[in-house]
């Protein structure tokens, strides 16, 4: 196979990163994929740097070996630690996470109320999408809130009832109606809130999608580079503990039915 041939590596902490997937096919749709769950050792939200750096690593790694033309961090809390490092460590192959394109649009929409960013704990502390934003924009205000019941609530349960609502309004408490008028969606499993936070915060805000913009960010990427595919368009799972679950929650967040799941070690 030519590089252009060579399918996509696309790694997550688990299922969450499917948004982004979503996202990626859809601007692709002639790209190979593999997409790399790390079920047996989620979440990496609440863990620390070392331990998400080491688990991103040993994703990578896995995909690398499968020959991938590119390495998405579909994670926001990986892409928060590790892209850098990974970035370096696989020269010349492109390694793009997920901070970059979400912190560029937000960006170009804000406004002198500020930015929210809304993400895991490990992403809020550790402070990427903040030093993201104000190296291109140094006098934006950043509000960060860690939201981890949302992660949570996005795979026990969608229904649309008062608990879903609740735990929305919950941590939008505060910044509503006088707060920053742009919302940035920091984490892989919240675009599934994404129509709900919306309508809780009202038509004066703007909500970031830090999935599609890094689904557009890798497509121009790749064209830039000359290594966009076009007789592809398989998707391949790999999940690191249970598959059915990865299945059966993973088609809420991809929107399509998940078949071909293998189990992998790292
Ligand atoms: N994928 C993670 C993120 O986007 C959320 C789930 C987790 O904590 O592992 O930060």
């Amino acid at each position: 196979l030519s590089t252009e041939e060579l399918p996509i590596g696309v790694f997550d902490s688990g299922m969450g990163g499917l948004t982004v997937l979503k996202e990626l096919c859809q601007r692709l749709p002639d790209e190979d994929f593999i997409y790399l769950g790390d079920t047996a050792r989620l979440p990496y939200g609440t863990k620390s740097p070392q331990t998400v750096h080491k688990y991103s690593m040993q994703a990578a790694d896995k995909l690398m070996q499968m020959k991938v033309k590119a390495l998405v961090i579909a994670c926001n809390t990986a892409a928060s630690f590790s892209l850098d490092k990974l970035a370096t460590a696989y020269h010349p192959t492109p390694v793009y996470g997920v901070i970059e394109p979400g912190a560029e649009k937000a960006c170009e929409k804000v406004d002198a109320s500020g930015i929210l960013v809304l993400a895991t704990e490990g992403t809020v502390s550790g402070a990427a999408y903040q030093r993201s934003i104000l190296s291109k924009n140094p006098e934006a205000r950043i509000y960060a809130r860690a939201c981890p019941l949302w992660v949570t609530l996005a795979e026990q349960r969608q229904q649309d009832d008062h608990i879903t609502w609740n735990l929305i309004e919950y941590y939008l408490q505060g910044f509503i109606e006088n707060g920053p008028k742009t919302v940035l969606l920091g984490c892989t499993h919240f675009p599934l809130f994404s129509p709900m936070i919306r309508e809780v915060l009202g038509e004066a805000y703007t909500v970031v999608d830090s999935a599609i913009t890094t689904a557009n960010h890798v497509a121009n990427e790749l064209e830039l580079k000359g290594l966009l595919n076009s007789n592809g368009g398989e998707i391949s799972f790999m999940a690191t503990d249970g598959l059915g679950r990865f299945s059966s929650i993973g088609e809420q967040f991809l929107n399509t039915k998940i078949v071909n799941v293998s189990e992998v070690d790292l």
